[in-house]
């Protein structure tokens, strides 16, 4: 697959974003997209084979199963694009589906390096399907693939896994929107959205038994010793997973198990650390059915159909741009 990666400050921003995420007064807090290097990448493929955690297996059997009808509701010539396509795993349906009636070109847009490479080795036996993947931030990434939209082409767009739960409901539209402001009208957005279930589910999906979720969480700490060179001990913090009921959601947190002051030289700060103070680094948010319809409307789509998983509530949703 060519990569196309584009130029960034990374490293300088990674240690801003961690230099201010570790600064606030109330909440210590660092975005998620952090836990995403090659050892983070690759613990999210095992978390999402894990019996905990249904939310894929939801995600890959509506794709499997109604995959062809997606595409049939798509009109004229389409290029697709994956926004943080992971491993591409589930993805195969879809472009299988598509191969009925046209090449097609791929292109997955990637904050890691290595989930990108995870995904050419998954889907490159796809014989009438070109890869390009772009290493980039969702919208960085978006603004150049729709540069490389072929006249007449329409975007189907891919937004899997429930990643849109990373965003807090605000943010979640704000997000749609921007995306909205890059596509043509009657281009497309498949969104997957992980649905309100029992809390002991969410919990356990989120805390497992082997401890995948609790290393997935904790390597950002052995990252940002690597990267900016400070001194966490891994051993003074622990994963925990909340339910925060205000805001449907599912909260990662590290807390430090007793006060203790962290060095972090590349990003020039110290950092100081009460005992059971914790950093917030995920929040996964719950839909119902009907509020993703309503935040598609807001952010300027219309949701033309829903398909959803019984056994671990999850829909699939097709948004047109209006
Ligand atoms: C929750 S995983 C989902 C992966 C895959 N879509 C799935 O459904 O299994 C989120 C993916 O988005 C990528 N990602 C996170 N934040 C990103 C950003 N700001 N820009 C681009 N990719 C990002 C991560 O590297 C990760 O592979």
């Amino acid at each position: 697959m060519l990569v196309h990666a584009i130029p960034t400050n990374a490293a300088y921003e990674f240690a801003c974003d961690v230099r201010h995420g570790l600064a606030r007064p109330r909440q210590k807090e660092l975005p998620s997209k952090y836990l995403y290097d090659d050892v983070g990448s690759a613990l999210f493929e095992v978390i999402s084979r894990l019996p905990e955690y249904g939310l894929t297996r939801a995600d890959e059997r509506l794709l499997r199963r109604y995959s062809h009808e997606i595409v049939d509701r798509l009109t004229g010539p389409v290029a697709v694009t994956e926004l943080g396509s992971g491993s591409g795993r589930k993805t195969r349906w879809l472009l299988e589906a598509l191969c009925r009636r046209q090449r097609t070109s791929y292109y997955p847009i990637e904050i890691s390096r290595s989930a990108l490479a995870m995904c050419e080795r998954e889907l490159k036996d796809i014989d009438c399907v070109s890869i390009l993947g772009f290493e980039s931030e969702y919208l960085d990434g978006l603004l150049e693939v729709a540069a490389y939209r072929k006249r007449g082409q329409r975007l189907l767009v891919l937004f899997l896994g429930s990643t849109i739960g990373n965003f807090d409901r605000p943010a979640g539209v704000k997000f749609l929107a921007e995306v909205r402001r890059i596509l043509d009208p009657g281009d497309s957005l498949l969104l997957g959205t992980d649905l309100e279930k029992p809390y002991s589910q969410l919990l356990s999906a989120y805390d497992d038994e082997l401890g995948v979720t609790a290393a997935f969480n904790l390597n950002l700490l052995s990252r940002i010793n690597r990267e900016l060179d400070a001194d966490f001990d891994l051993s003074q913090f622990v994963h925990v997973a909340r339910i925060n009921h205000g805001a449907r959601s599912v909260e990662m947190h590290l807390r430090s198990k007793r006060r203790q002051v962290v060095a972090i030289p590349v990003a020039e700060v110290t950092v100081e650390f009460l005992e059971g103070e914790t950093i917030w680094t995920e929040s996964s948010h719950k839909y119902s059915v009907g509020e993703v319809s309503e935040m598609a409307r807001d952010a300027g789509y219309r949701c033309t159909a829903q398909w959803i998983d019984k056994e671990w509530p999850f829909a699939e949703n097709l948004l047109v741009a209006e």
